[in-house]
């Protein structure tokens, strides 16, 4: 495919939130995660795991503790002096969850600051430079395999959606699943074979999101 091209098709990625009951087959989710860790990482560590939950009751224990905690934290908001702005916003932390076939729980996990420890060891202050710790690098290296992970499954013809809202539930999940430290886990993903075709969502023009800065000469 050429660049444009695959730039067309970029654009054809949605957040997906409706699942059919049709399984995802066990080599096409291989291909998925293979798709995932092909994402670059801080020194090539790779701080990643994936958890890839198939089993219909450990799905659905992810999803009554994702919907309990909602239902707790809505109660609360229901008493703030902002309870409309939340309206049903909280379903959109479990109801794409339940509906699909896979959930796949990625994580992280931080390594010591090798540059930081090297500046200490030469009698520095770590604190006087920006190193990968500052960036978080670590979690920016597994965001970067979620998203290949994303772009694999709409290559297959699944439908994905990166989570924040079961980060409600996360000390039940990391129960559930065993994940103990130093992993942690970043988000959800629901999984499936899409229903019908989900809205496109706007993006701000680049103009707005693009500072260029360059000379006469490198304008060209
Ligand atoms: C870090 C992150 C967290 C998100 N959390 C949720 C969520 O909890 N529930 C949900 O339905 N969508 C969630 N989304 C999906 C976004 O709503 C979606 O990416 C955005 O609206 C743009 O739509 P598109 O992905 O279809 O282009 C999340 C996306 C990201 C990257």
């Amino acid at each position: 495919m050429t660049g444009p091209e695959i730039l067309e098709w970029l654009r054809t990625r949605r957040s997906v939130r409706t699942f059919s009951a049709e399984p995802v087959a066990r080599d096409v989710l291989v291909r998925v995660l293979e798709g995932a860790i092909t994402a670059p990482s801080s020194t090539n560590r790779q701080p990643w795991r994936f958890a890839v939950v198939r089993s219909p009751s450990a799905r659905a224990k992810i999803v009554t503790a994702v919907a309990q905690r909602t239902a707790e934290m809505k109660a609360i908001i229901a008493r703030s002096h902002h309870a409309e702005d939340f309206g049903d916003y909280g379903d959109f932390f479990h109801e794409p969850l339940a509906a699909a076939q896979v959930i796949v729980i990625p994580q992280y996990r931080e390594y010591p600051d090798l540059i930081a420890n090297l500046i200490a060891s030469g009698g520095g202050d770590p604190a006087q430079f920006s190193t990968a710790s500052a960036m978080q690098a670590e979690l920016v290296s597994a965001s970067a395999a979620i998203m290949m992970l994303l772009v694999q499954a709409h290559a297959e013809g699944l439908g994905a959606c990166m989570m924040a809202g079961p980060m409600v539930a996360r000390d039940d999940i990391h129960a559930l699943l065993g994940i103990e430290p130093p992993w942690r886990m970043v988000g959800a993903i629901a999984l499936g074979h899409p229903t019908g075709a989900a809205p496109a969502r706007g993006r701000k023009p680049l103009d707005r999101v693009v500072h260029w800065i360059e000379d006469e000469e490198t304008k060209q």
